[in-house]
């Protein structure tokens, strides 16, 4: 491990610390951090949970862990060792004031050892439930008072609705100032989502065509190939719409349509972001039907395998009315995208794994070559590819070599892998980093997750009262319901993702 002498003292301590996250995400993510960027030299993890374990017990569930999904691969027993000194167990019951007075003895016993003042974050990596529980429990054992050295990290969900929502942000509100609290999303720590504010503002070419005057639609695409997975518990309690629309992709639609930032300051970007969801133009309850598709696969083929339907899988109820697909059709009223159609879809069991934006560009306003040079015309495209693809393709037209004037698409492309020999690091590790440096720019302020809730709340009011009559409406391995092509203003699609394109391109080309 690197000590880093800039970073402070700091206590890491995370509820749910024999959970699925801390072994899949959060201490593979520490000890990249420790391998890489450094770690404080005075650091301590203290996993909080109701198992009875060792310090020994969790050393080796999470070297497990760690073997299996840290960026640095296959760890060397002397670097594990190093790190693994830092972590510690502590048993406790979440809802005894108890564990928590035992968490402050802890700590002051470390601020004692190491003589310095010790940063305290809080991590709640725990069922959703517990979410309105743990920082009261912290406010009244003390731990929450110290503004400047204790931080409270918030997973996704943050509420299940409007209300809860609130209620939630009323009680981290009520023990932290909303400095100290750090609510994730993950996608906010993906290279190629933070990639978008650089692409877009470090480069004078496309922010003149950014808006309605040379944009035509813009898509949004969340789509996976995997299930439910072991999540079904969870997941058929939630949907589509509150696991991935709510969040996700209600960050990339801020990130691609806000005004500049006039700093880099975490509020002013945030401001930006805030006001894109102020302008989304509310959805009525009598239009959702219009502009909204939801969809759950049924069996199907994925990867060449025959896969179960959604009501098949575990944890899931075999008359599910949960959403495992949503499409949506959304406008902002303001200056920049009045008219616009941004596109949003993003389901479980789809034919590919892709998360892409495109935005489409309107057609040249005159047509001025002959009608056989434009018979393969397809209008200028960029794409941005998040996951799993990482980068940057541009389309537009070019003269096909030979002595015609014929004119195809191109494309010109930015690939993360070959451009940059470093492997990105996980989103996970990005911004455990900007916790330890109190950096809150990719998390998400209260009223950003309440605007979205209120955006979204029309949408579940109607599907509460009208269940759907049709599902399973789409295959495993599909695209999903067909209804989806009824949101598109004719002469749009939704794209097929780069990868794909490409392929076709290639059979295309050699048939
Ligand atoms: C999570 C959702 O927030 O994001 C999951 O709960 C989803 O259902 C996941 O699979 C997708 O994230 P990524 O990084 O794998 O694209």
């Amino acid at each position: 491990m690197k000590p880093n002498d800039h970073l402070e003292p700091t206590v890491f301590v995370i509820f749910g610390g024999a959970g699925d996250l801390t072994w899949r995400k959060l201490v593979p993510a520490l000890f990249d951090l420790s391998q890489d960027r450094s770690l404080p030299a005075d650091f301590s993890v203290i996993a909080v949970d109701r198992v009875d374990l060792s310090d020994e017990k969790l050393r080796k569930r999470l070297h497990a862990g760690v073997k299996k999904f840290a960026r640095h691969g296959m760890v060397k027993s002397s670097a594990w060792r190093e790190f693994a000194r830092h972590l510690h167990y502590q048993q406790g019951d979440f809802k005894k004031l108890h564990t928590y007075t035992a968490l402050g003895e802890h700590c002051a016993k470390l601020e004692k050892e190491w003589g310095a003042k010790v940063h305290r974050i809080f991590y709640m990596a725990t069922p959703p439930s517990l979410f309105g529980e743990i920082p009261k429990y912290l406010g009244k054992a003390g731990l929450a008072r110290d503004r400047k050295l204790s931080r409270i990290v918030v997973e996704k969900p943050i509420g299940y609705d409007l209300e809860s929502a609130r209620v939630l942000n009323a009680i981290l509100a009520a023990n932290f100032e909303e400095s100290q609290i750090f609510r994730i999303d993950h996608y906010l720590g993906k290279e190629t989502v933070q990639n978008i504010l650089a692409f877009r503002f470090a480069n004078p070419l496309f922010e003149p065509l950014w808006n309605r005057r040379y944009v035509e639609y813009v898509t949004i695409t969340a789509a996976e190939e995997v299930g439910v997975e072991h999540r079904g518990g969870y997941y058929d309690h939630a949907g589509a719409l509150r696991d991935m629309v709510q969040n996700h992709l209600m960050q990339l639609l801020c990130l691609v349509a806000m005004e500049p930032m006039v700093s880099f300051n975490a509020d002013e970007i945030r401001n930006k972001k805030v006001d894109v969801l102020h302008a989304v133009r509310p959805i009525h309850p009598d239009t959702v039907h219009q502009c909204v598709v939801r969809g759950q696969y049924g069996q199907g083929w994925v990867g060449g395998k025959n896969v179960p339907g959604y009501r098949e899988e575990d944890g899931v109820s075999p008359d599910s009315q949960t959403e495992t697909f949503v499409a949506l059709r959304l406008f902002l009223d303001n200056w920049r995208w009045q008219g616009v159609p941004f596109y949003l879809r993003t389901g479980k069991r789809l034919a590919r794994q892709a998360s892409e934006i495109t935005i489409q560009f309107r057609s040249v306003p005159h047509q001025s070559f002959p009608a056989e040079s434009t018979l393969d015309w397809q209008s200028s495209r960029l794409t941005m590819s998040i996951h799993p693809d990482e980068g940057i393709v541009l389309r537009f037209q070019a003269k096909h070599p030979g002595p015609q004037m014929h004119l195809r698409s191109v494309e010109m492309k930015f690939n993360y892998r070959d451009t940059f020999a470093a492997r990105s690091p996980d989103a996970y590790e990005t911004l455990l980093w900007d916790v330890m440096k109190n950096d809150a720019t990719l998390f998400m302020r209260s009223d950003q997750v309440e605007a979205a809730w209120r955006l979204l709340m029309p949408v579940l009011d109607v599907w509460a009262v009208a269940p759907p009559s049709d599902f399973p409406n789409y295959a495993a391995g599909t695209w999903g319901p067909e209804d989806t092509q009824g949101l598109l203003a004719q002469g749009h699609s939704w794209p097929l993702p780069t990868e794909l394109v490409r392929r076709r391109g290639k059979k295309e080309r050699s048939s």
